[in-house]
């Protein structure tokens, strides 16, 4: 079983955001429905869900997310959000948790975390509107999926990574109390000055950055970086490509 530090999470974060609460649950279908959920129902509270087990864990893509209790850290992080501008906020997020978990992970645009290549985790962002619907703020659920130890590599394209890999003694409850404060700062920081000051950050750790990829539609190119609203930038053959698209996937190209 592990022992959630929640408290230490709560003293680190709750000078950041007023009225923040760290939540663990047993069991839920998935952290980001319930705070959707709650979001729907009014209530716009900020909060860190976690949930030890998901019973219907959801990734990008209408795609199902799986993991065992014990072996990965599923959370949403929900709270209040009216930036100007709401481009690149998955890129932040990603850069926000590399960073905080070691100078190897690197991130694979839109979302996701890549060791060596492999999937060490994903972000799932979804927002409800609240009041009125007037207003420019919104509710924001920052879903995120780590894996900390070996998972079952059957279906999946390329086997996964996980955090012991790095860090051997690594638990979720560890896991956790090292990137939550970061997150928040980041997120906050985002609400205030949008991507900008994560463009250089998410360049020092962008995987797939001078490589060629193929997107979903067949277009092949090499990527570039992306632009100052998070856009992945492809050279192909019809010129330089920016992707905003999520439902576009990019995958290093076959060498
Ligand atoms: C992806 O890579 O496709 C995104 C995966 C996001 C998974 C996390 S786990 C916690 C939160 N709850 C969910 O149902 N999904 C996100």
């Amino acid at each position: 079983m592990i022992r959630w530090q929640s408290e230490s999470i709560w003293e680190a974060v709750a000078p950041l955001l007023a009225g923040f609460t760290v939540e663990v649950l047993p069991e839920i279908d998935s952290t980001n429905s319930e705070l959707m959920r709650r979001a729907r129902a009014g209530r716009t509270e900020p909060v860190l869900l976690v949930g030890e087990r998901q019973t219907a864990g959801r990734g990008r893509l209408g795609r199902a997310w799986e993991s065992a209790p014990g072996d990965s850290l599923t959370f949403s992080l929900g709270l209040e959000m009216a930036p100007a501008d709401w481009s690149g906020l998955s890129l932040a997020v990603g850069v926000s948790v590399a960073e905080s978990l070691d100078p190897a992970v690197r991130l694979k645009w839109p979302n996701d975390l890549w060791l060596q290549d492999r999937k060490l985790g994903g972000i799932l962002i979804e927002t409800a509107s609240f009041g009125n619907g007037a207003a420019t703020a919104r509710y924001a659920v920052i879903g995120i999926g780590i894996n900390i130890a070996p998972r079952p590599a059957a279906g999946l394209a390329t086997p996964p990574a996980w955090v012991r890999e790095l860090l051997p003694q690594a638990d979720g409850s560890g896991v956790l109390q090292r990137l939550a404060a970061p997150l928040v700062r980041d997120v906050l920081g985002f609400a205030q000055a949008g991507f900008r000051p994560f463009h250089a950050r998410f360049d020092a750790r962008d995987a797939l950055r001078d490589r060629p990829v193929t997107l979903s539609d067949g277009t092949a190119g090499t990527a570039h970086g992306v632009s100052e609203a998070g856009a992945l930038l492809v050279h192909t053959a019809a010129g330089l490509r920016p992707i905003t698209s999520s439902e576009v996937s990019v995958r290093p190209a076959a060498s």
